[in-house]
């Protein structure tokens, strides 16, 4: 029995695996439409969710099966006290499957080596967020076709955001990678990040607070939301809040190839004025996430279609 905890569990191998297996659900997806008949996916969320919760419960129907589960921690027996290693043993009575969200970095990991049944994490606090990035690989795949020599620029919130550290580990993985980390000083990715994946690997990056002095450079460009929640204050917040806001007049100097993609929600960060760029690829990368977790949810049941 296997969990999702980190994204770098998943080998380059696999992840073409469930890359084509996705490609597969989105050409024929009535081949998958009982796949996962009679069996039951539980989210546990203990923190707000819309895509993730919803793409997992949207996953799991499509594929024939049933979900069950709570969205807040106050509707759960956590209020009460409950451990995540009591909650994952009870949920395994009831169900084939854990999606997990808990703002605590770790907790799907506890829950994993408590349940008996595979656990993915759907987000651990500032930590990780490993089917967010299956969704951004999937993406990435059909806009580039294929993950090596490409730069991606990454903007915002590099410290407190999770779908960040989990893509930068993915992505160290291909040829030719160079990352741009755009963000204030504040914010910059965590050096755990930098020393056990970047420095590790050789990977060159390049750190600014100057989006626009390296638009020309980057084939994807990866807005992300300041992290509100992660604050010890507000003042804080409020300061680094609209940090990055992406207008047209800033993609002046962008590729005609440039990606745009955020995992979402976006506050601030992409004006609504380049949405209709054919450059933006968030709204795709929402449904590229159902069909890689639908993937995901195949084969850690191990069912074969
Ligand atoms: C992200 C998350 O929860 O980390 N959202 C998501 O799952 N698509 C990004 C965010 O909340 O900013």
């Amino acid at each position: 029995m296997r969990s999702l905890i980190d994204i770098l569990e998943l080998t380059t191998e696999e992840l073409s695996g469930l890359i084509s297996v996705a490609n597969d659900i989105i050409d024929h997806p009535q081949k998958y439409a009982e796949a996962c008949k009679g069996k039951k996916l539980a989210t546990l969320f203990f923190e707000p969710s819309t895509r993730t919760r919803l793409s997992f419960e949207a996953a799991m129907y499509e594929l024939g099966g049933n979900v069950l589960g709570f969205s807040e921690a106050q509707s759960s027996s956590a209020a009460k006290g409950e451990s995540v290693a009591d909650t994952a043993k009870t949920i395994s009575c009831y169900a084939d499957i854990i999606a997990m969200r808990h703002p605590k970095e770790g907790a799907p990991l506890v829950a994993s080596m408590n349940a008996s049944v595979p656990v993915i994490n759907a987000g651990d606090g500032g930590h990780n967020h490993p089917t967010q990035t299956l969704a951004d690989l999937l993406t990435i795949y059909r806009e580039k076709g294929g993950f090596d020599n490409l730069t991606i620029g990454l903007c915002g919130d590099l410290k407190f955001g999770r779908t960040v550290h989990s893509l930068i580990a993915a992505m160290s993985r291909y040829k030719n990678i160079k990352f741009v980390l755009i963000s204030p000083e504040e914010l910059k990715l965590p050096s755990y990040v930098k020393k056990d994946i970047l420095k590790k690997n050789g990977i060159p990056y390049e750190q600014t607070t100057d989006l626009l002095s390296v638009m020309p450079e980057l084939d994807i460009l990866y807005m992300t939301r300041v992290q509100r929640e992660r604050f010890f204050n507000e003042e804080d917040y409020l300061r680094l809040k609209d940090s990055y806001i992406l207008t047209p007049e800033k993609l002046e100097t962008a590729k005609e190839t440039l990606s745009i993609m955020h995992p979402l929600p976006r506050v601030n960060e992409i004006s609504v004025a380049i949405d209709d760029d054919p450059r933006a690829c968030y709204f795709k990368q929402v449904l590229n996430g159902k069909y890689m977790r639908m993937a995901l949810i195949l084969k850690l049941l191990e069912v074969e279609v």
